[in-house]
């Protein structure tokens, strides 16, 4: 029997979705029960093998599954232009030898649900095309997901993809909108929130001065985002995934939280994909939403730079 907090995290790796997995891996509170992978940053046949070489990287042994290879609908460009084409930085890497799982993603959510019904943390950091189809093969995944945390969408509508929306929930807005129709309640760290949570380029390269396997093999896969990152963005680099996975890890970490109704805008000439929040509550619908604010700037930046110089247990 353990105590810890079971945690499978839908994934489309990507390359901070790997620092997010490393958070993860190095978290003495939760035990990771597995790795559902969709395609979105990239395709899925790279999305996985990132996941299944991140995992033999880091010695973690979970099970990686892969899931929907598409968006349900409509289809949508990936981010090979941040992420590298293949999703890790095009270092070229000896694949993994461990190998991905026969069963389909969207059928270990819920198998994994039933296993660990009431206790389950869910955290999404992908486009939500997994979950979805969980939800349409099990409308009653929520009640036996203890808390679903989400990275995606921008609460005020200044999007990372477009003008108005982010980029995993601009991916599969059809999918999106299934998974926040259904959960009754969310937890969510959108892309404004990462914007308020950069972290220094010099200091992330400090991070790196490390013996770990993990923390050299990350900043192999990194480098070319960051350099886009610097041309683009300036001086800090905005790592999406992890800041939701600290809102998950160690939620006590929220410094300020609103709670809201929030919408997803599936047609739109200019905001398809938006993540529309009744700010005034003037729908008076219930407040599904916990958006994430603020967190401690310095307890973010202590979970990743751990994370970066862990190793194997
Ligand atoms: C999100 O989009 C992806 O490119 C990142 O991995 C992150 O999940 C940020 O908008
Ligand atoms: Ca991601």
């Amino acid at each position: 029997m353990t105590d810890r907090i079971p945690l499978l995290i839908d994934t489309d790796p990507g390359v901070d979705d790997a620092l997010a997995l490393l958070m993860a891996f190095n978290d003495p509170r939760h035990e990771l029960v597995g790795l559902t992978i969709a395609a979105g940053n990239v395709g899925l046949k790279h999305t996985v093998a990132n996941a299944l070489k991140l995992c033999e990287v880091a010695g973690v042994d979970v099970p990686v599954f892969a899931g929907a290879d598409a968006p349900l609908l409509h289809p949508s460009p990936d981010a090979g232009y941040v992420h590298g084409q293949d999703g890790f930085g095009d270092v070229g890497y000896e694949a993994a030898k461990r190998k991905v799982e026969a069963e389909h993603a969207a059928l270990a959510i819920i198998r994994l649900s039933h296993e660990h019904a009431g206790k389950l943390l869910l955290v999404a950091l992908g486009p939500l095309t997994n979950v979805a189809l969980a939800l349409k093969l099990d409308p009653t995944l929520p009640q036996r997901i203890a808390r679903l945390v989400v990275m995606g969408g921008a609460v005020t509508c200044q999007g990372n993809i477009t003008p108005a929306a982010e980029f995993n929930i601009y991916f599969d807005p059809e999918a999106a909108h299934i998974v926040f129709e259904a959960f009754e309640h969310l937890d969510l760290a959108d892309w404004e929130a990462v914007v308020a949570h950069g972290l220094l380029h010099d200091r992330v390269v400090g991070w790196f001065k490390t013996d770990s396997a993990r923390g050299q093999f990350y900043e192999r896969i990194s480098e070319k985002t960051r350099m886009w990152s610097i041309d683009r963005r300036g001086d800090h680099w905005h790592a999406a995934d992890a800041l939701a996975m600290a809102f998950a890890l160690e939620p006590e970490g929220a410094l300020d939280v609103q709670s809201r109704p929030v919408s997803i805008e599936l047609d739109g000439t200019h905001s398809r994909g938006a993540t529309v929040v009744d700010w005034r509550r003037q729908e008076g619908k219930p407040d599904k939403a916990a958006i994430l604010m603020k967190y401690d700037q310095q307890r973010f930046e202590n979970l990743i730079q751990a994370a970066l110089s862990a190793s194997p247990a």
